[in-house]
């Protein structure tokens, strides 16, 4: 961008209030967002006449005030829409000052990333110089922006206020994408310490293994979900059964934790636990639940909600024979979620207790230990795609079967 220093110019009138950016540069000029190309049609409406020729009426076609660079506007100059093109074409016409005694906001800012400098002069200083150019058309004016004063055609010196930040800005020839630039090798030291401090925020995977689409999905939605289940487990043995468990009280409290899936079938999604735990107890209190599966490498997520009810004491205890001997003790000796007053050795010392209790026998099922069942109504199936662009596809539960419909990512 060009420095603004001092700026001996001729002046232009166009005293007229509230010019909108329309008139400045109308509508249909708007379509490049280059800053080049508008000097041509600024003032369009005004400057020619239809058949294409200049206006002669208009206040800059007159030959006084042609090559001017510094135009002597009235209030409010640039209202209207926020286009910088606006600032783009009142440039690229050649002037590099604006005089009024107020400017339209954004306008007046974007004047200063266009090198252009906005001064803003009172009402009495106006009409004088208003008064000096239609008494001298085609006379000059010296802008100093150092010394912030314009010297007038008559020598009569008006200081003006600018912000020191712009002034350092107009001074230097700098737009703020410029003045962020000085600082750059301190913010690429920045960036190198962050990526090193925390490089999860440098992470940006995009996902392009596979894809979901309505045509390919099953019709059943635990279908689906047991295929995904299967290619979990081929694909990330470790915790495949791994799900979020969110549940809320009837507060609206929530909370969320993970269980282990047991099986997935028509009867829903059954996990086990301690009924008395914090789960269990807002459970109790309220039913609605939400599940969450992340398979990072397959890219995929399944969410699922639906109500949740407890096993039978005869289905808990058939899975409860099933898990080795020292976690069906510590199912007894675990008051899941209660807090420990007497740290670790509490519990480990409950623990030998109960060995040495049930030794020869099997363990019996703890009266607050058990599963649950999730019974869904909704299923959503997470594709990961490219930029972003992810495929989801949800099963929302009718009476005769699924409602299959894609969702926006
Ligand atoms: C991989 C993994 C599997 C877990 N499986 C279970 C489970 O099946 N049942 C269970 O009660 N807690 C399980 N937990 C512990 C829970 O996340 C949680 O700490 C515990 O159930 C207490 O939760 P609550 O206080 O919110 O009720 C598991 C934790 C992890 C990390």
């Amino acid at each position: 961008m060009q420095a603004f220093k001092v700026l001996n110019g001729k002046t232009a009138l166009l005293n007229r209030v509230n010019v909108d950016t329309d008139q400045i540069i109308p509508k249909q000029f708007l379509r490049k967002i280059g800053r080049t190309g508008f000097g041509g049609d600024l003032f369009f409406d005004w400057r020619y006449l239809e058949d294409g020729s200049d206006n002669p009426d208009f206040e800059l076609n007159r030959p006084e005030f042609k090559g001017a660079s510094i135009l002597l506007a009235g209030d409010n100059f640039g209202c209207g829409s926020s286009r910088e093109h606006a600032p783009w074409a009142l440039s690229e016409y050649g002037f590099r000052s604006i005089i009024s005694t107020s400017f339209a906001d954004i306008f007046f800012n974007n004047c200063y990333k266009n090198g252009m400098l906005p001064i803003v002069v009172s009402p009495e200083n106006h009409q004088m110089m208003v008064k000096e150019v239609e008494t001298n058309p085609g006379c000059s004016f010296l802008i100093d922006l150092p010394s912030q004063t314009v010297r007038t055609h008559s020598g009569k010196n008006i200081s003006f206020d600018i912000d020191p930040f712009r002034k350092e800005f107009m001074l230097k020839g700098m737009d703020d994408i410029g003045w962020t630039l000085q600082f750059e090798s301190m913010i690429g030291a920045f960036e190198e310490k962050q990526r090193q401090q925390m490089p999860w925020l440098w992470l940006r995977k995009d996902y392009t293994q596979s894809e979901l689409t309505e045509d390919s999905v099953r019709s059943d939605a635990m279908v689906q979900f047991n295929l995904w289940l299967e290619d979990a487990c081929r694909r990330m043995p470790d915790d495949y059964n791994a799900m979020t468990l969110a549940t809320a009280d009837n507060t609206g409290h929530v909370s969320a934790r993970i269980v282990l899936l047991r099986v997935a079938d028509d009867a829903g999604f059954s996990f086990f636990t301690n009924y008395d735990s914090h789960k269990g107890q807002e459970l109790a209190k309220n039913a609605s639940a939400a599940l969450c599966f992340f398979w990072g490498p397959l890219e995929r997520q399944v969410n699922i909600c639906g109500t949740v009810q407890k096993m039978t004491t005869e289905e808990s205890y058939e899975y409860f024979k099933t898990r080795p001997r020292e976690s069906c003790i510590g199912a007894w000796a675990s008051l899941q979620s209660q807090v420990m007053k007497g740290g670790r050795a509490e519990l480990e010392q409950a623990y030998q207790k109960l060995n040495l209790q049930f030794s020869g026998q099997d363990i019996p099922l703890p009266p607050n230990w058990g599963g649950y069942r999730l019974f869904p109504s909704e299923i959503s199936f997470w594709q990961g795609r490219a930029s972003r662009l992810h495929d989801r596809i949800r099963y929302t539960r009718e009476k005769t079967g699924w409602r299959i419909e894609r969702l926006y990512p």
